[in-house]
C-alpha cells in the first residue's frame, strides 16, 4: 500500500507565542526533553501544564543535572520560565513538595516560588484515592488491569465528576468545611470498598501543615486570570501536556485510558484559555513506539520478538518509575499516528530517539491495516475490534552511522533524512524537530 499523501496542515510559526505540546503516541514520547528544548529555543516565559498528576514521568537532563517531574512542569529547571500547574490537573500536595526536595528545586533555584502558580481550582488527591486505585486494580484482575501508576489519579477525577470533590483553593479556605468534606469523600469511597483503610486524623493533621505551607509560599491563585494576562500582555505561553493522545480519556484505547482529555484540546479546558489563544501545536512522536509494561489494549505494531528485545535495550526503554516492567514495544504506526494528528491538529512534529536506530539495517513502519483482506480506512474505536489486525508494513533501509553528535540537518545521513520525510509525508505533517539524543541540545531543527 503506497503511503496516503495529504497536504501538511499550517506550518509551525517561525516565532510562536503559543504553543501546545502533547504526545503523539501513549506517552513516554521523551516530552519532558522536548519541553525543555522548545522553551528554552523559543524563549518561552511561562509553561503550563494543563493536565494529569503526579503520574507523568518527564526526564529533564540538563548540564548533566537529571530531573524528574511528574507533577511539576518541565520549566521548573529553566531559570526565566514561570510555571503552572492549571486547573485540569490534579494535586497531590505532599507529593508536590516531595518533589520539588527530590529535585533540589529550593536549592538550585531560591526564587522558584516566585515563577510558580498553582491553580485553585485544581482537584485534590488524598490517600483513599490512591487505595482506591490499588483496590481498583485488583479487582479487574491481571487481564483486566488498566495499569494505572496507583497514585489515585483516576479517583480523584472521579470525585471531579461526581461533583464532590475538594479543590486547591478549599484546602486554603476554611478548615472546618473543608475537613468535613473531606471526610465526606472517605465515606464516598468507602461504600464501595469497605476494606480500605485510611488513618483520616492523621491525614488532616498532615493536610493542616501542608496548608500552611502553601498559603505561605503564595503561589496558588486563578491561574486562568493569570495566563489571561500574560497572553494579553504578549508573554509567550507554552502549554504542557502529559502522557499521550492514545491515552486521552475520549480518543484513546477506551477503557485502556488515562482519566482526562490528554489530546490538545484539553489545554484550553485545563487550563482557562479560550482556542483562540492556540497558536501552534507539536506532537511528540517516538520513532517506535512503546506502551508501558503493565498496560493492556491493543498495539498493533507490537514486537514480541529479538526486534522487540533490541529496541528495548538499545532504547532504555524501562520506566522511570522503579516497579515497572519493561515497556512493550514496537514499530511507529503512522496509521495510527495519521489518526492522532486529525484529532489534535498537530501543526508539526518533534520526532524523537531516532538514534536508537543508529546500528538497525532495516526499520518498519506501520502504514496501514486490513481485517478479513479489507483495508481499513481508520483505526477501530473499540479495543475488542483490534483482534486479527494485520498491519501492513513499509521497510526503510537503515543509515548504520552515528547520528547523535549531528546538529545540522543536511549533516544527516540520506536515509535518516528518508525516514523522517517519510514520517512527513505519510501523515501530512512536517517534522520539524528531530531528537538524537536525551541532552537538551541534542536537536536538529529544520
Ligand atoms: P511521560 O509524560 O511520562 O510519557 O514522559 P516523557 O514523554 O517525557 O518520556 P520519558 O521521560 O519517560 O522518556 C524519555 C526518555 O528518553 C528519557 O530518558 C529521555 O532522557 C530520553 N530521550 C528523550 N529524547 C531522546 C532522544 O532523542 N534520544 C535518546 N537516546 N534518548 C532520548
Amino acid at each position: 500500500m503506497a503511503a496516503a499523501v495529504i497536504s501538511p496542515t499550517a506550518p509551525e510559526s517561525p516565532s510562536p507565542k503559543t504553543m501546545v505540546l502533547a504526545g503523539a503516541q501513549w506517552g513516554d514520547e521523551g516530552k519532558g526533553k522536548v519541553v525543555d528544548f522548545l522553551i528554552n529555543h523559543h524563549k518561552f516565559d511561562v509553561v503550563a501544564r494543563f493536565q494529569g498528576g503526579h503520574n507523568a514521568g518527564h526526564t529533564v537532563i540538563v548540564n548533566g543535572h537529571k530531573y524528574i517531574f511528574r507533577l511539576l512542569p518541565s520549566g521548573t529547571a529553566t531559570p526565566h520560565a514561570v510555571n503552572v500547574i492549571g486547573n485540569g490537573c490534579v494535586v497531590n500536595v505532599e507529593h508536590f513538595f516531595e518533589e520539588l526536595a527530590i529535585n533540589k528545586i529550593p536549592e538550585l533555584f531560591p526564587d522558584w516560588a516566585s515563577r510558580f502558580k498553582m491553580s485553585d481550582r485544581a482537584q485534590l488527591i488524598f490517600k483513599v484515592h490512591a487505595e482506591v486505585d490499588a483496590a481498583n486494580e485488583q479487582e479487574r484482575g491481571k487481564k483486566m488491569k488498566l495499569g494505572t501508576t496507583l497514585n489515585g489519579i483516576g479517583p480523584a477525577y472521579v470525585n471531579k465528576a461526581a461533583r464532590n470533590g475538594l479543590r486547591v483553593g478549599d484546602l486554603l479556605g476554611n478548615f472546618n468545611i473543608f475537613t468535613k468534606r473531606y471526610l465526606a469523600i472517605n465515606d464516598f469511597w468507602q461504600r464501595t470498598y469497605p476494606d480500605i483503610e485510611v488513618d483520616t486524623t492523621a491525614e488532616i493533621l498532615c493536610l493542616e501543615l501542608l496548608r500552611e505551607r502553601l498559603k505561605d509560599l503564595n503561589i496558588v491563585c486563578d491561574t486562568s486570570l493569570y495566563l489571561h494576562r500574560a497572553i494579553k500582555s504578549g508573554l509567550k505561553v507554552f502549554f504542557e501536556g502529559a502522557q499521550g493522545v492514545m491515552l486521552d480519556l475520549d480518543h484513546g484505547n477506551y477503557p485502556v485510558a488515562t482519566s482526562n482529555n490528554t489530546t490538545s484540546g484539553g489545554a484550553c479546558t485545563g487550563l482557562g484559555v479560550p482556542i483562540r489563544s492556540v497558536g501552534d501545536v507539536v506532537g511528540v512522536v517516538k520513532a517506535y513506539q512503546t506502551r508501558y509494561g503493565r498496560a493492556p489494549g491493543p498495539f498493533p505494531t507490537e514486537q514480541l520478538n529479538d526486534v522487540g528485545r533490541r529496541i528495548i535495550t538499545e532504547g532504555g526503554e524501562v520506566s522511570v518509575y522503579e516497579s515497572w516492567l519493561d515497556r512493550r514495544v514496537g514499530w511507529l504506526d503512522l496509521f495510527l499516528l495519521r489518526s492522532s494528528a486529525i484529532v489534535n491538529g498537530f501543526t508539526c512534529f518533534a520526532l524523537t530517539k531516532i538514534d536508537i536506530f543508529d546500528k538497525f539495517d532495516e526499520i518498519k513502519v506501520g502504514i496501514g491495516y486490513t481485517k478479513n483482506g479489507v483495508p481499513l480506512e481508520a483505526p477501530p474505536v473499540c479495543n475488542k475490534d483490534f483482534d486479527d489486525i494485520r498491519v501492513e508494513y513499509a521497510t526503510l533501509p537503515g543509515w548504520l552511522s552515528d547520528t547523535t553528535t549531528i546538529r545540522d540537518y543536511a549533516e544527516l545521513p540520506q536515509k535518516a533524512k528518508d525516514f523522517v520525510e517519510y514520517v512527513e509525508k505519510y501523515v501530512g505533517v512536517p517534522v520539524k524537530y528531530v531528537s538524537v539524543g536525551p541532552e537538551r541540545d541534542a536537536v536538529i531543527v529544520r
